[in-house]
């Protein structure tokens, strides 16, 4: 039993192999019949010579559609002539199952492969971007382990959001109201006083009506929040975790970068530190670009995109002003109309991958912002014991994977990062 990836690795060749997997292409000349096999990890061409396998092999071979699920026999060879190199010489091919008709033919519409999306997770597009998703999820992990950081769960449901109304799903709870998280913020703030470095890596949801390629309704978190530290301290840990992230993909998945249109050479340069500028810096050097943004307007798609233009690394922008912002970012001490807030900006129009903040711990500012907001503090009242019972100096940050993937890979729609994507429009398959 081998895979297709050690194959094209050369580990097997001139060797007898059996090989599992599914038919991806097929077609037949003469006495030959070339099938590509795939699997978890690759494809790799059979041949199936007439007189080299038994006559009900060769008539199964020449049978079976694709998506068919087969056993071959046979022996590795390098073949320049063959894609990827290599080429299994078949003394043996069982078809385990014959596939129907696929519905996956060519040029088929967006939508329609949203529709078969369970097939269409068969892809090679897809599944080299399930192993990318795969590499980036354990390097966020040793990342945070790595620096010392405990792996704590919040609640999914929950009474109350921390980023606002407008993107809360809501969820009826046995004739109560109740809420789906849009972040781990309220959990994690009462956390840090317990474990102070702490991580999660798990689902968010924002009732997002806006169809862009970059926001999902359901997406993956990585959220970090650290005691006894400002925004400084977790910039470095953002700056940390991309780029180890794009380390572990550059070593790991090589070939696979390289067929989303990446290089590893490109992912290994992302080395900290990533430029950073302020809010007020961010909007001068957007004036020269000729784009006017009024003080106190959050960045948009387009000025993100400009912001990042030409740029190989993400890009921070800083001390954002406090009308945009949600209640418990810390206030700047220097000016009190901002924050000590920051976002990382990727490029390529992925925008945002990660938004982060000190926190404030002054109870009564807390309370004025909630208020501010349009929030009744007593909702919160629980949250408003981290500032009361030994409250201290601390910021965290969250990263959208799927973004950061979609960045990674290149993706013209964040949809892609994720095998079933919810989006406003769909919630099936
Ligand atoms: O900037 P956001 O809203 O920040 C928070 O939720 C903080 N409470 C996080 C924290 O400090 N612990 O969301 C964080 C990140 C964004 O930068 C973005 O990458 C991602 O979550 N994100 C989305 N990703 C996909 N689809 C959406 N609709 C997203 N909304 C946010
Ligand atoms: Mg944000």
């Amino acid at each position: 039993m081998v895979s297709i990836t050690e194959i094209l690795k050369g580990r097997h060749t001139g060797k007898e192999v059996e090989l599992r997997g599914w038919i991806y292409r097929t077609r037949s000349v003469g006495g030959k019949a070339f099938v590509v096999v795939r699997d978890a990890t690759g494809t790799v061409q059979v041949a199936i010579s007439r007189d080299a396998v038994p006559a009900e092999a060769f008539a199964a071979a020449q049978k079976a559609l694709i998506e068919s699920a087969i056993v071959v026999h046979g022996k590795v060879v390098e073949d320049k002539r063959a894609p990827g190199g290599f080429e299994i010489r078949a003394d043996d091919f069982k078809v385990v199952h014959f596939a129907e008709k696929f519905p996956i033919q060519e040029d088929l519409s967006e939508e329609f492969l949203l529709d078969v999306r369970h097939l269409w997770v068969r892809s090679q597009r897809m599944t080299t971007t399930f192993r990318i998703r795969h590499t980036t999820f354990g390097a966020v992990h040793e990342y945070f382990r790595d620096q010392g950081f405990w792996e704590v769960h919040p609640p999914m449901i929950t009474p109350a959001g921390s980023e606002g109304g407008s993107t809360l799903f809501e969820l009826e709870y046995f004739g109560r109201k109740a809420h789906l998280t849009q972040s781990w913020q309220l959990y994690a703030e009462a956390l840090v006083l317990a474990m102070e470095k702490i991580y999660y890596v798990g689902p968010s949801f924002r009732a997002e009506k806006s169809r862009t390629t970059r926001h999902l309704t359901e997406y993956w978190h990585a959220e970090m929040e650290q005691a006894w530290a400002g925004m400084d301290d977790v910039i470095r840990h953002a700056e940390g975790v991309i780029s180890y992230a794009c380390q572990r993909v550059a070593e790991e998945r090589a070939d696979d970068v390289v067929a989303m249109g990446r290089t590893p050479e490109f992912l290994k340069a992302v080395k900290p530190p990533f430029e950073r500028m302020t809010y007020d810096e961010a909007l001068k050097a957007l004036e020269k670009k000729g784009m006017e943004i009024e003080w106190g307007k959050d960045l948009r798609t387009l000025e993100e995109r400009a912001l990042t233009e030409g740029k190989s690394k993400p890009v921070i922008v800083t001390h954002y002003p406090r009308v945009t912002q949600a209640f418990y970012k810390a206030r700047d001490p220097k000016h009190p109309d901002l924050v000590l807030a920051f976002d990382v900006i990727g490029g390529d129009g992925v925008g945002e991958i990660v938004g982060g903040s000190e926190r404030e711990t002054d109870l009564e500012t807390i309370r004025k912002g909630l208020k501010e907001q349009g929030e009744d503090p007593k909702a919160y009242d629980w949250y408003l014991d981290s500032r009361r019972y030994g409250s201290v100096q601390h910021a965290g940050f969250g990263m959208g994977m799927e973004r950061l993937i979609q960045w990674i890979c290149k993706l013209e729609h964040i949809r892609d990062a994720v095998p079933f994507p919810r989006t406003p429009s769909r919630f099936a398959p």
